[in-house]
């Protein structure tokens, strides 16, 4: 058996192709892929082939639909359950075919009462919040969610620049239920309202030419933050961060580092910032983040997708990101469209999600 899927065939090339429908092996679930998000790291492999060995490699980093299937040594899950999973793991398991190998390990199951179109906007960049909030920066995990005590920094100064990110919206959603109430979000005005009802206790617009007062204003204390997460990390962000951390703080990178000032760039990106352009001061700690890695991390890999996510959702504390649906014409022409968004930083505040129909 075969199924459709959609992928960079060649560096900057994208097609329609054919694959073989795998069977799950163990700790493994066959998923009917219903909808998959897209992000900007398709257009990196897409355009760049960026982080890609080899060609074809097929597109989506986020799938939802009904488990099909279920492999050995997999006994949480059944035929006929909706989860949403991080397709991470290789063109196999990737979002964008009707059909889709994943991990037991990557798959949250979705409550009834949420779309499956929604459940798609959330592994990637729940994952990332996690991985850069409780790894990267170091910050407890909380027994539950809603953390019943307060964290030790719970009043400390913790800056999410770019929050209109998606990647923003779960780390600020993550901090609110863990309990830190000096949440800055620095973002579009247009989100402000947005990114308050989910946490975030200070809202500013990243354009004003006060920004840096802003922040300090915000911060309180010496007016300097602690911590920081740049979800664009671009030269242009890391330079407007660098002006308000702590000479001692920690600073969280979304990797890769991006020249210029937006979340698609140039096809030149580091995993570093590059010798010469560091704005930091030597004390500060900077961590690169590579959410692709948080399975090294057992308590993540047992924990984030296959109980926390599902526990969260269930209580109405993670919102999915706002859908921009794309369901119109072919499911080739769908991902062009999405492409072409993304290539052109045409994304704001919301998650691109195709609707798998061949
Ligand atoms: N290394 C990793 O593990 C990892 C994991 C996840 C993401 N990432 C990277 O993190 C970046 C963000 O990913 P994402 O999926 O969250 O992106 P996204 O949702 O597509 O980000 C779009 C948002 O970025 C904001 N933005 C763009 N340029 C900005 C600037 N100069 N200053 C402030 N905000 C700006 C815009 O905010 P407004 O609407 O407010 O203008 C827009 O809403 C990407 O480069 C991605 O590759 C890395």
């Amino acid at each position: 058996m075969s199924h459709v899927a959609i992928a960079a065939v060649a560096k900057g090339r994208f097609d329609e192709i054919h694959v073989p429908t795998e069977k799950p092996q163990q700790g493994e679930v066959l998923l009917k892929t219903e909808y998959a998000a897209m992000i900007a790291f398709d257009t990196y492999v897409t355009d760049f082939g960026y982080a890609t060995d080899t060609f074809p490699m097929v597109l989506g980093f986020n799938a939802a639909g009904t488990i099909v299937e279920v492999g050995p040594g997999v006994d949480d899950l059944k035929i006929g359950d909706k989860v949403t999973a991080f397709a991470f793991q290789g063109s196999r398991s990737k979002a964008m075919q009707q059909y889709s190998i994943q991990s037991r390990t990557v798959c949250a199951k979705v409550p009834n009462s949420m779309s499956l179109a929604a459940a798609a906007t959330i592994p990637d960049n729940f994952v990332t919040a996690f991985h850069t909030l409780f790894n990267e920066l170091g910050l407890p995990v909380p027994n539950t969610f809603p953390a019943l005590e307060s964290p030790p920094l719970s009043s400390a100064p913790i800056l999410i620049y770019g929050a209109g990110s998606t990647a923003g919206q779960y780390a600020i959603q993550l901090l609110h239920a863990a309990g830190y109430k000096n949440i800055i979000a620095t973002a579009s005005s247009k989100h402000h309202e947005y990114l308050a009802s989910l946490g975030a206790t200070a809202t500013i617009d990243y354009r004003t030419p006060s920004l840096v007062e802003d922040i300090t204003k915000a911060a309180g204390g010496d007016g300097k933050v602690a911590l920081a997460i740049d979800c664009i990390t671009a030269e242009g962000t890391i330079a407007e961060v660098s002006k308000v951390t702590s000479e001692t703080g920690t600073v969280a990178l979304l990797l890769p580092v991006k020249e210029g000032n937006n979340v698609r760039g140039e096809a030149q990106m580091y995993m570093e910032i590059p010798e010469g352009r560091n704005p930091f001061p030597k004390s500060v700690n900077i961590r690169g983040v590579r959410t692709f890695l948080y399975q090294e991390n057992a308590f993540q890999k047992e924990n984030v997708m296959p109980k926390i996510l599902p526990d969260l959702l269930e209580k109405g504390i993670i919102q999915p990101n706002r859908v921009h649906l794309l369901d119109q014409g072919t499911f080739k022409e769908r991902v062009a469209v999405g492409l072409e968004l993304l290539r052109h930083n045409k994304v704001s505040g919301e998650k691109l999600v195709v609707k798998i129909e061949v």
